[in-house]
């Protein structure tokens, strides 16, 4: 059997027992439904790779300086000088090394396809959005959250196929499902102001509602969320803010999805059978870390590029690059560094404070 259905993480184990009691545990764990495998959706902040699949996409970040912390300092594609949020979360779930690999990289390389999707498999594309077609005008081709549900369709037929349904079904319902995504909604609203503020957040929560469905009609039950982080604290939005300051608008849309977004869930999980959730409040753990540095000298500029408009393009060889990528919360105009998404996955997977995840933590949702 793969490898992420029966390796506990010992860490992990650890730190359910000392927060509860290990009863707890056992009775609320059907042990007919395997610990299956993790599947990731969203956008750049959880992207492994996908993009690099797409041609017609300009939403690409396979060169230098990118991936310079990565193993053998390879520009995978990661929006980050080294790991993601995608990989930083599963490593802290356990069985995982790093994030599964792009769907994308999986169907090119066809080797025993259907064996590694016993693995989990990564959906997220660079810049795409809960609405279908944001962004496209500036980013070319990318898959949209729809279309990732699409190939995910696939995926769980192609599970089904080999394991049989009823084998399958338990697989699925015992995976967990990982989202990130809503930021480029924003940013998109900002640009076009469309309606009302109002309207908006109602119009991609529901959205987001519709997309959550679709998934747990093809079998999911387990869903780790990401709430869209405090955009207007991100470089490339400080740029446009009088004095370097975070941005009054990104920051209050972002902020104001957090509670119609959580407000779905508990209807989702109150009207679907065996819906379970945790969600991270990314808007909070953010500005917790502007507000509190501590580990971070530097958090408001990006490492990588000379924070100018040209924002993620000008990250690239022969430009600025700060000496110390660990101390910097950004890594790039847009994206947190190696060491925020490792501090961000750690609030994620393990923290008790309803401030930073609701209403259980990652690692809780993973093992029950
Ligand atoms: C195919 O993948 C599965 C799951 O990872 C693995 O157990 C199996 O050994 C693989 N088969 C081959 C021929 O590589
Ligand atoms: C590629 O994307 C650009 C920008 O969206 C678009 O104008 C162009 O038509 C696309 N080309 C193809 C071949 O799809
Ligand atoms: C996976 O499922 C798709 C859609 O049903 C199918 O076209 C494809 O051949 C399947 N792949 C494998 C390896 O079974
Ligand atoms: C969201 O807004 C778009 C147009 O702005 C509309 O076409 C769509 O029906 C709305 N969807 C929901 C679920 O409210
Ligand atoms: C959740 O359900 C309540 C009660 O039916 C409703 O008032 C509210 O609008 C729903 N929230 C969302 C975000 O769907
Ligand atoms: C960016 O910074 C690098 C190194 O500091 C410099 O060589 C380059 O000219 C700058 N590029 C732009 C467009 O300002
Ligand atoms: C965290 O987010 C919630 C919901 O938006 C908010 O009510 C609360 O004040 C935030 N807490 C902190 C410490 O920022």
């Amino acid at each position: 059997m793969a490898t992420p259905l029966t390796i506990q993480n010992p860490v992990l184990l650890t730190v359910c027992v000392v927060l509860f009691s290990v009863t707890t545990i056992a009775t609320t764990r059907d042990p007919n439904i395997p610990i299956g495998p993790v599947f990731i959706f969203g956008d750049s902040t959880v992207d492994v790779g996908t993009n690099n699949y797409i041609k017609n996409c300009t939403a690409k970040v396979n060169h230098p300086y990118y991936g310079i912390d990565y193993p053998q300092s390879k520009a995978t594609g990661r929006f980050s000088n080294g790991l993601n949020s995608a990989d930083t979360i599963v490593a802290l779930l356990g069985g995982y090394e790093q994030s599964p690999p792009p769907f994308l990289a999986l169907l090119r390389d066809s080797s025993n396809f259907t064996g590694k999707l016993l693995d989990g498999v990564n959906f997220a594309s660079g810049g795409a959005a809960l609405v279908k077609g944001v962004g496209k005008d500036f980013l070319g081709d990318v898959i949209s959250l729809e279309e990732q549900i699409q190939q995910f369709a696939t995926v769980r037929g192609n599970i089904t196929a080999l394991l049989g349904e009823s084998k399958g079904q338990l697989l699925l319902q015992g995976s967990m499902y990982i989202f990130s995504i809503g930021s480029n909604d924003i940013m998109n609203y900002i640009f076009s102001h469309p309606t009302t503020p109002e309207i908006f957040i109602a119009n991609i929560t529901a959205i987001y509602g519709i997309h959550l469905k679709n998934l747990y009609n093809l079998g999911a039950r387990k869903f780790g969320l990401i709430s869209v982080p405090s955009l207007g604290c991100c470089p490339i939005a400080r740029l446009f803010s009088p004095g370097g300051t975070c941005a009054k608008e990104p920051n209050d849309l972002a902020s104001a999805f957090f509670t119609p977004f959580e407000s779905l869930l508990k209807n989702l999980s109150s009207t679907l059978e065996g819906f379970k959730y945790s969600l991270g409040n990314s808007y909070n753990m953010t500005m917790n870390i502007i507000n509190n540095p501590s580990g971070f000298k530097d958090v408001a500029k990006a490492c990588c590029g000379n924070n100018t408009i040209q924002g993620i393009s000008d990250c690239k060889e022969g430009g600025f690059l700060c000496p110390h990528r660990d101390d910097h919360l950004f890594w790039d105009a847009f994206h947190p560094s190696e060491a925020a998404s490792k501090l961000a996955a750690h609030a994620l997977v393990f923290s008790e404070d309803p401030d930073f995840v609701t209403p259980i933590n990652f690692g809780t949702l993973r093992s029950t």
